[in-house]
């Protein structure tokens, strides 16, 4: 890394530092020390970023070029790293479109405000919402194109695939942090699923719990947007040495859902004893 020139950033080495990206922003991120090197510790962080920003564009650039378009709403958004990213690469260049970020911690909100007020990125705005209220909130638009969530906490993702799903998002990008939901009902009823089936062996041991229960959590998720009219992908987001989280959800509308994908959720929930999921979940199910 070079240091920056005239406001932008600039690097003799293309996979840290994109060509026209804002300088201040790096710094502001962290991922710029102050003298404009580049900052080791959270090279990990961008590195996902990019990742995500190769997929994101190439579906963003599907979208019809109208000034209200990209909408990306970005749940559990943290420091904003995914839309302030996305805002100065993409939004930015083309004056075109708004990112919301829905953050629960306060601090985060507002600081990602001032930031963006500073870079003069207007239209990006943070809204101090879970991701379960921002399903009902008036303060975000009644469709949109993108719903990203990157290692939002535990439930936050199927909060954000609600909310996809009320809105009508063109395009879901889900990287899933740890769910503990499928997991603690696994617990719960292991001992009349062992008596029942020597599949709960799958789940006896309490870390084979949690992994089985991560797993089940992600492949009821991409069952239940197929069900919901979504066409999924599942691949891997970066290499497992950048993060252990490493599981890109891709979803798109195509409008009709699977029947066979709402019935095979159905049987998943029965067979690993899930049921109660059904109605708080995966209410969205058409009838069996
Ligand atoms: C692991 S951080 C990831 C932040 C950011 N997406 C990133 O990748 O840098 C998860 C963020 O989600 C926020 N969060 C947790 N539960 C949430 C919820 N239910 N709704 C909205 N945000 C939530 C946390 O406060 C935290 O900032």
């Amino acid at each position: 890394m070079e240091a920056p020139d005239g406001g932008r950033a600039v690097s003799k080495d293309k996979d840290d530092i994109r060509p026209g990206q804002s300088a201040e922003l790096l710094k502001e991120l962290h991922i710029l020390t102050r003298e404009g090197k580049l900052n080791q510790d959270s090279r990990r962080k961008l590195k996902q970023v990019y990742h995500l920003h190769q997929f994101i564009e190439k579906l963003l650039l599907e979208l019809p070029a109208a000034p209200e378009h990209p909408s990306i709403v970005d749940h559990g958004a943290g420091k904003s790293y995914l839309g302030f990213i996305l805002y100065d690469l993409f939004l930015k260049p083309r004056g075109v479109g708004q990112v919301y970020g829905v953050e629960t911690r306060p601090e985060l909100v507002e600081r990602s405000r001032q930031l963006a007020a500073r870079l003069g990125f207007d239209r990006m705005s943070f809204l101090h919402l879970s991701a379960a209220d921002a399903v009902r909130s008036d303060s975000l638009p009644a469709e949109v194109d993108m719903v990203t969530a990157l290692h939002a906490c535990d439930t936050a993702t199927d909060d954000a695939i609600e909310f996809g799903l009320a809105r009508r998002a063109r395009f879901m990008v889900l990287v899933p942090c740890c769910q503990a939901e499928v997991a603690a009902c696994l617990r719960q009823s292991k001992a009349l699923q062992l008596s029942r089936t020597p599949l709960a062996e799958l789940w006896r041991h309490p870390l084979h719990t949690r992994e089985l229960g991560s797993q089940v959590t992600n492949v009821l998720r991409c069952l239940y947007l197929e069900a919901c009219g979504y066409q999924v992908t599942v691949t891997e987001l970066v290499g497992w040495e950048h993060s252990l989280k490493n599981e890109l959800i891709l979803a798109r509308r195509v409008g009709h859902g699977k029947r066979s994908a709402a019935e095979r959720l159905r049987q998943l929930l029965s067979e690993f004893g899930l049921d109660a999921l059904a109605s708080s979940r995966f209410s969205r199910l058409p009838p069996a």
